[in-house]
Order: structure tokens, then sequence, then C-alpha cells
């Protein structure tokens, strides 16, 4: 089942609300509903974001004219309305800005509409294939880590749902477990929303991996009963020094790994490195509605006018991360020097 489809001009998002009970597509025939989507988490996960953006900027651009004066105030709006949708995964801002560039070169050489519009949907598509490889390399190095048979605990959820195929952190997973390296994976529900329930505990009983939902509070015990050997996590923003954000939980998680002594790894391809920040204090945290923690389903599950605070996001200092998968090979500590080599290597964006 893929995230996102880019269909005769149209992005079709598989909607991720409505997961595991029903598979359904959203048609966005415009780049406000690509917003819309990011927004309301039907589409989510870092690199989905960033591929959906990119199709919605393809989008956008569609309804201007290039030939008119004011296209670039325009198309520069419409990258911001897309930013606008979500604060944390850096990946999002990465698309946006690697296609509003691709506008800005292509422009140079050619300033009809229709031929600027097949250009920058040209784009789209790079980065949405460029994601399923870097995908592919990120778990042929991650499964390389183990040399025997583990079980291993994740968060929230980093698979083929998460992007445009395979995953990162469930990539992982999955490649090892062709390997015959993966007993047994423990997926955290992932409170509030339940990614960890509704779509890690989807996308793994697929692939027929043995798999053991837990709830978040039950991580510890797991760890101390010594049933699990490893932990694996997914990213939406690593900044210079290694600090990792992701979803919300998984900061404890880390702490709890480094209480048992157990390897505590994170997979992210580079586009979810930012590189302009030093420290994890930087990175902008979203905070989402109190609805999501009073209640799911329709069902109320708190006094009303109770105050909630929601941050969707933690962040997990370099200091508990054993080890970053990415595409390039793993990274180890000191981040700082090793992070900064991976900068130079992307030309120092
Ligand atoms: O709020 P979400 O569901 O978009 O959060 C997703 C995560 O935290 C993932 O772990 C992260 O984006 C990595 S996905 C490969």
């Amino acid at each position: 089942m893929q995230s996102i489809l880019w269909e005769n001009g149209c992005l079709m998002l598989l909607n991720q609300t409505l997961l595991p009970e029903r598979t359904e597509y959203i048609t966005c025939r415009d780049y406000r509903r690509v917003a819309e989507a990011i927004r309301r988490l039907e589409v989510r996960g870092a690199p989905a974001i960033g591929a959906a953006a990119a199709f919605g900027m393809v989008l956008g651009a569609r309804e201007l004219s290039v030939e008119s004066l004011d296209f670039w105030d325009k198309f520069a709006v419409i990258a911001d309305e897309l930013k606008q949708t979500r604060p944390t995964a850096v990946n999002l801002f990465w698309a946006v800005d690697r296609m509003f560039t691709a506008a800005k070169r292509y422009y140079q050489k050619e300033s009809n509409t229709i031929h600027l519009i097949s250009l920058l949907e040209a784009e789209a598509l790079a980065i949405f294939e460029e994601d399923k490889e870097v995908n592919k390399r990120i778990s042929a190095h991650g499964a390389a880590l183990f040399n025997k048979k583990i079980s291993i605990l994740t968060h929230c959820n980093a698979g083929a749902l998460a992007t445009v195929a395979w995953g990162t952190a469930l990539g992982v997973i999955r490649q090892a477990f062709s390997q015959g390296k993966i007993q047994r994976v423990f997926a955290d529900e992932t409170r509030p929303l339940l990614q960890g329930a509704r779509l890690t505990a989807w996308e793994l009983l697929q692939e027929g991996i043995p798999t053991t939902l837990i709830t978040d509070s039950m991580a510890g015990w797991v760890m101390k009963k010594r049933m699990v050997d490893a932990v694996i996590v997914g990213a939406d923003r690593i900044t210079l020094s290694g600090d990792v954000a992701n979803k919300i939980g998984t900061y404890s998680v880390a702490v709890l790994a480094k209480e048992h002594n157990l390897p505590f790894y994170v997979a992210a391809p580079l586009s979810t490195f930012d590189f302009s920040l030093e420290k994890g204090e930087d990175i902008q945290i979203e905070e989402r509605a109190a609805s999501e923690v009073t209640g799911f389903g329709g069902t109320t599950t708190a006094p009303g006018g109770v105050e909630v605070f929601n941050p969707a996001f933690d962040v997990t200092p370099a200091a508990l991360v054993t080890a970053i998968i990415t595409e390039e090979g793993i990274v180890t500590p000191p981040y700082i020097d090793n992070i900064r080599k991976l900068k130079e290597l992307k030309g120092g964006k």
C-alpha cells in the first residue's frame, strides 16, 4: 500500500487517520488540500510530508502564470503556506525549498508556464524516487549492525507509511527480518494518536513480522525483563550536535534504554538533518489540539475544561543516541564532528 501516488496530475494520499480500519485515498487537486492533509496528519511522517509538499508546489504553480510579474511573490506565498502546516519535521522545509530553488533555476532557461510546471513535476518525482532509494540504503546499513537474531522496540511509525516507500526505522527492521535477524518487534502504541498501534502494527503484520503491541508505559518493564535487545526509531529533525526530535515519547524510551544498557538507534535520511541548528533546544516543537489528549475516536476520556499540554515531539539528547543510521552510513559520536562531515558531503547545505 503506497502512502503517496502522483496520478494524472493529482496527488493521491492514503488517509492515515482512517487506518487500520479503512484504506481510502484523498485526491488533492490543489495545494490547499495538500496543506490541509499535512495539518490533519492524513499524510504524516517526515519524509512523506516532504514528498507531499513537493507535489503541493507543483499544484500551486499550476494556479499561476510565469509570464505575470507577481509570479515569484505568489509562488513564495504558496511555499510559506505549505511550510506553515507543521513546524518540526525539517524534510517539509527541505522539500519546499528544493522545489523553489529548482523553479528559479529552470526559470532562467525557460519562462513558459507549461514547460516550467513539467520541470517542477520532474523535480517532485525525483524527490519521490530518491526517498525510496535512500530508504533502501539506510535499511542495508542498519541491518548490517545486527550480527545475531534480536528483538527490537520501536516508537511511532517510521515505516512505508511515513515515507514514500519501505521506511527508515521499519525499513531497517524489514531488511534485518529478511536476513533472519529479527525475532520480534515490540511496537509502542504511541499516545496520543496511536501511530504505533494503528500504523506500525498494521505494517509489520502485513509483512508477517512477529509483532507485540505494548502501551508506551510498558516499555520500561519490557526492557527490565530483557525482552528486547535494542531500540530503533525515526526522526523529524537532527541538529549538528546530534540531538534528535522525534515523536513525543521517544525521549522517555531513550532514557529507559540507557538505564537498561540497550543500544538506541535513530534511522534517518540526510534530508532530516538541519545543519543550520546547533542544538536540540533550537528546534521548534509542534503543539497540537487538547482534544487529541482528552479523547480518541469520538470518545471523551478526560473531564471537560481540564488543562492539557500536547507537544507532538520531544528531543532526545545526542548523549542518549548510540548511532544514527543514514544512507551514507552509520554516524557515531563525536556527533558534532561526524555530522559536520555529512554537511560537507551535502555541499554545506
Ligand atoms: O506526527 P507524525 O506521525 O508525523 O510523527 C512521525 C514521527 O515522529 C516519525 O518517527 C518521524 O517522522 C520519522 S518517519 C520516517
